[in-house]
């Protein structure tokens, strides 16, 4: 078995610069995951603090161990960054001075085939972040109406095979459910023309892993809640950094800031910025990284 891959943060030192750490601020990360950026963020402080938020309870563990030597500034909650507030409410902190949201998945989530998210591996279809929550993927790809599972790939996932796949997804599981990824790769390359297949680039199941993995997780929905809560919370002249990993996230945040910025709520707003090329080479995630930063007025 393989063993998962470290996970590692994309574009710290760009991440450092939007934050603009001040050493006695209040930070939010909203996705502390293995906490890489939790860490360069903590470093940075003096007086200051450090919230760090993560749905996965197990990455929240990972993060605890890589933040142990900064643990007197440094709070780690099991919580949906929608829920900020909330998280905000209980620990009696009234604004914080930036928020971070790097969004998606980490590695080693990726990398282990009981989270049931990469195509590659055999797994369950399970696909939660969070693994306290109930629906699975595997709920959704077994009980959702065609028209319902086509509106999935194609809104999350803009699948251009959407209806093909949804019409031999509802014709296998009238045989039995379907259980794991591969029977769902299966599905998804039977639906695939064969030339179409050899010509992509990507992997013929990206697309649709991606939109139920959003549906499942109900992605969008908790970014937009996070992005106008958190604005909310952010003192005048805090910062709000969002990287995302594609084109649907990358549009809600663009729209959010810009509207914030006509609405003169946000004094300024930057990027998208984009990983240096050597960070590319050496971790081909970051390849799909945009940065935007906005600055609260
Ligand atoms: C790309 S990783 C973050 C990696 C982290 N910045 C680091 O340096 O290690 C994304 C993390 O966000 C978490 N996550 C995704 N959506 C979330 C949400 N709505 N609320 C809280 N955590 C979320 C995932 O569980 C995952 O651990």
């Amino acid at each position: 078995m393989e063993l998962p891959r470290v996970h590692q943060p994309v574009m710290v030192t760009e991440v450092l610069e939007a934050l603009a750490v001040k050493p006695d601020g209040i930070y939010l990360d909203g996705t502390v995951g293995s906490g890489g950026h939790a860490r360069a963020i903590a470093s940075r402080l003096r007086t200051g603090m450090l919230i760090g938020l993560d749905c996965d309870p197990n990455a929240l563990e990972v993060a605890r161990v890589q933040l142990q030597e900064f643990a007197d500034r440094v709070t780690l909650v099991h919580a949906n960054f929608a829920q900020l507030d909330r998280v905000l409410d209980e620990l009696n902190i009234r604004s914080v001075d930036g928020i971070l949201l790097d969004l998606g998945v980490s590695l080693t989530q990726l990398d282990t085939a009981e989270r049931g998210l990469s195509f590659r591996l055999e797994g369950p279809l399970d696909m939660r972040l969070d693994p306290t929550q109930e629906l699975t993927a595997a709920d959704l790809v077994n009980s959702l109406a065609e028209h319902e599972l086509i509106k999935i790939f194609r809104d999350y996932g803009e699948e251009r095979w959407a209806a093909r796949i949804a019409k031999n997804i509802v014709r296998e599981r009238r045989a039995h459910p379907i259980e794991t990824t591969i029977d769902l790769v299966k599905i998804i390359e039977r639906s695939i023309p064969a030339a179409v297949r050899y010509r992509s680039r990507i992997h013929p199941a990206t697309r649709v892993f991606q939109a139920l993995r959003i549906a499942v997780n109900n992605e969008l929905e908790n970014l937009q809640t996070a992005l106008t809560v958190g604005l909310e919370r952010l003192a005048p002249g805090g910062r709000l950094v969002v990287i995302s990993f594609h084109s649907l996230e990358d549009r809600i945040v663009k729209r959010f800031f810009r509207e914030q910025l006509k609405a003169s709520r946000a004094e300024q707003i930057w990027g998208p910025v984009r990983p240096s090329s050597e960070e590319c080479a050496q971790n081909p995630r970051a390849r799909s990284a945009k940065l935007r930063a906005l600055l609260r007025a």
